[in-house]
């Protein structure tokens, strides 16, 4: 199973391995990491699955849906080139090792 490690804002450290195709957001409401509220349940709808994904994977990532977009511009934690949403990215081969830091808020 791919790793991934997910950093709490308090600098708590996660280091899981998620079963292939899961969500980040899966993940994070699956192992308890806290901060990863996702609220819609994965519907896209309510931005409290904001993460931050590190630079170096940037560029593995699928690209964003136009939905995802839009929610991004109302999360509440600030927007950066590394936001995506949790619940529209899917673990994969390719990201094994992903390290995902959460925002401060949701
Ligand atoms: S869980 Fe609601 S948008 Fe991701």
């Amino acid at each position: 199973m791919p790793k991934a490690t997910y950093i709490e804002t308090e600098g708590k450290v996660h280091e899981l391995d998620l079963p292939l195709g899961a969500t980040f957001m899966e993940g994070a409401v699956q192992n308890d990491v806290k901060g990863i509220v996702a609220e819609c349940g994965g519907s896209c709808m309510c931005a409290t699955c904001h993460i931050y994904v590190d630079d170096a994977f940037l560029e593995l990532l699928p690209e964003m849906e136009e939905e995802e977009e839009e929610m991004l511009e109302g999360a509440t934690a600030e927007r950066t080139p590394n936001s995506r949403l949790g619940c529209q990215v899917r673990i994969s081969k390719a990201l094994d090792g992903i390290i995902l830091r959460v925002p401060g808020e949701q």
